[in-house]
């Protein structure tokens, strides 16, 4: 499958549009840098144990836009593409999500078009992710380009589900026997009480340690 391209002129914009998207991906992944810097110089931790990010391939996004009903063209999956540069930020603790998701929100140059809160309200496989849609203007030569990132923040915990689970629904296509979807909701119930323990556990550690040795209970 390719992408339709019609002569060259609007082959040199896929090139163009590729280069925008990574372009939007390190901006974003410096800012995500920028932030991890500066948590460590002032609350001696960092949030984020890593960062992946993606261009979605042209082969991806030329199905993706046939099963929502649209003609593979550029214009149309700029327009109905949100992933086509993604990145996953992947936290210690679901406090950090949040955190995270905030200061990004806040920069001046940054747009939030959408949220997926699946902490709060995880999918029927058990998922449980916090997704923002951002614009970020891109600067070219002659034009700035406001262009869409997918962000995917999640915990450690969080990531090695969604990755075991999508290895899952890959090899059974999507579906996988009853009795596995099962064994994946109750391993999703048990990563949020993980989260949730480890979170609490964080916190008592921090209350701790800003506290006089005088006011340590004993
Ligand atoms: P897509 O068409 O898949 O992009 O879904 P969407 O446009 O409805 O967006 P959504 O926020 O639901 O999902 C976007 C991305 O989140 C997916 O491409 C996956 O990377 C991830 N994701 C969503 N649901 C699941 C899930 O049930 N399991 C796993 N492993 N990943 C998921
Ligand atoms: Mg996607």
């Amino acid at each position: 499958m390719e992408l339709q391209v019609g002569n060259e002129s609007e082959i040199r914009s896929w090139k163009e549009v590729q280069l925008v998207y990574s372009s939007a991906l390190k901006q974003i992944a410096t800012k995500i840098e920028i932030l991890n810097d500066e948590f460590q110089h002032v609350h001696l931790y960092n949030p984020i144990e890593h960062v992946k990010k993606r261009i979605k391939t042209s082969e991806s996004i030329v199905k993706k836009l046939k099963s929502h009903g649209y003609d593979p063209t550029i214009e149309n999956m700029v327009k109905y593409v949100n992933d086509i540069a993604g990145i996953r930020v992947i936290c210690s603790f679901t406090s950090d999500i949040y955190r995270i998701a905030e200061m990004i929100s806040k920069q001046s140059d940054i747009k939030v078009v959408a949220v997926k809160d699946y902490i709060l309200n995880p999918k029927s496989s058990g998922y449980r992710s916090y997704h923002m849609v951002v614009l970020l203007p891109v600067y070219l030569s002659d034009r700035i380009v406001e262009t869409k990132v997918e962000m995917q923040i999640r915990t450690v915990a969080m990531d090695f589900w969604a990755s075991l689970e999508h290895k899952i629904q890959y090899k059974f296509e999507g579906n996988a026997p009853a009795h596995i979807n099962t064994e994946l909701m109750e391993c999703a119930r048990m990563v949020a009480e993980l989260d949730s323990r480890m979170r609490q556990l964080n916190e008592e550690i921090q209350a701790l340690s800003e506290m006089s040795v005088n006011e340590y209970p004993t």
